[in-house]
């Protein structure tokens, strides 16, 4: 087994990245953070716009040749700065969707002289045209009403009907509030609902998913629950002890699913 699988490094991504081997990588999945100026115990989210735009550009170009050849890219930001990354972006990559993450924010207060966002934006990129992407395997369902009002006689046994329709680009999934029973001690972490979609969708069973800023481990939990590798970075020691936490607890529920918690899983760049 490789020494980076199953790891989160506990480093500063754009130092570990260059560790690994080239295309060796399924799918990216990166949340960085979003330049607003959030508190993650570093100053990593506190760039103005042009210095946030080069240090995209630098991890992107470190990460990117690490990505194997039919490999893809899921990207979370928010409309701040998402139109110059997808440009800078498109510049490497083809662009196959914007989706907007409807994060359920409920219909209380909010901006006074503009809209209330309430939704971030994932662009998904393929370095290549005969990228990976398992579409039956994110088909949503059919609610029981639909079914029946398609029950006419020409309906009948229709293949569509029972594998589910196809997923859109609007994606409604409740963010993780305080009382959610995913929720660990991150200020953004993700719900496991859209990380596990895009990992059924992009990596092939026993695939890696790469995270380059892990947070709270979400990638990593979400890739063990479903049979692939992962491996990643995340630079806030203790962000990297709630991963270990999260894996730990993930392999005492399901056996197996955890094979990494039983090593350490976010090693100190000293301890390499
Ligand atoms: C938006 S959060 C990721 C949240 C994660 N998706 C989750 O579900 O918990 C971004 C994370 O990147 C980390 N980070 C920022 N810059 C980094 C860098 N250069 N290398 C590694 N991690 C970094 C921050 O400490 C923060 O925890």
């Amino acid at each position: 087994m490789d020494s980076w699988r199953n790891r989160v490094f506990c480093e500063d991504a754009l130092e570990g990245l260059a560790r690994l081997p080239g295309e060796s990588i399924d799918l990216l999945i990166a949340d960085p953070p979003y330049g607003l100026g959030k508190d993650y115990g570093n100053d990593s989210d506190k760039l103005d716009a042009g210095p946030y735009l080069d240090w995209m550009t630098r991890w992107v170009d470190l990460a990117l040749p690490k990505l194997k050849r039919r490999g893809s890219l899921y990207i979370f930001l928010t409309w701040r700065h998402s139109p110059e990354v997808f440009v800078m972006l498109k510049q490497r990559m083809t662009m196959l969707n914007e989706i907007i993450w409807d994060r359920r924010v409920p219909s209380m207060g909010g901006s006074t002289r503009k809209y209330s966002s309430v939704h971030d934006t994932i662009g998904f990129f393929a370095k290549a045209r005969d990228y990976h992407f398992d579409l039956d395997a994110v088909r949503v369902p059919y609610d029981a009403a639909t079914k029946k009002a398609r029950s006419r006689s020409i309906f009948v046994g229709a293949k569509w009907l029972e594998m589910g329709y196809n997923p859109k680009d609007v994606w409604s999934v409740s963010r993780l509030h305080r009382e959610h029973r995913e929720r660990a001690d991150h200020p953004t972490q993700k719900p496991l609902e859209i990380i596990e979609r895009m990992i059924k969708a992009s990596c092939p069973p026993g695939g890696v998913v790469l995270d380059p800023f892990m947070g709270s481990g979400t990638t990593a939990v979400a890739a063990r629950l479903l049979g692939r590798d992962f491996t990643g970075f995340e630079m806030n020691p203790d962000y990297c002890r709630l991963i270990d936490e999260r894996l730990k607890a993930l392999a005492a529920a399901a056996p197996g699913t955890g094979s990494a918690a039983d090593a350490a899983t976010c090693e100190s760049e000293q301890d390499q």
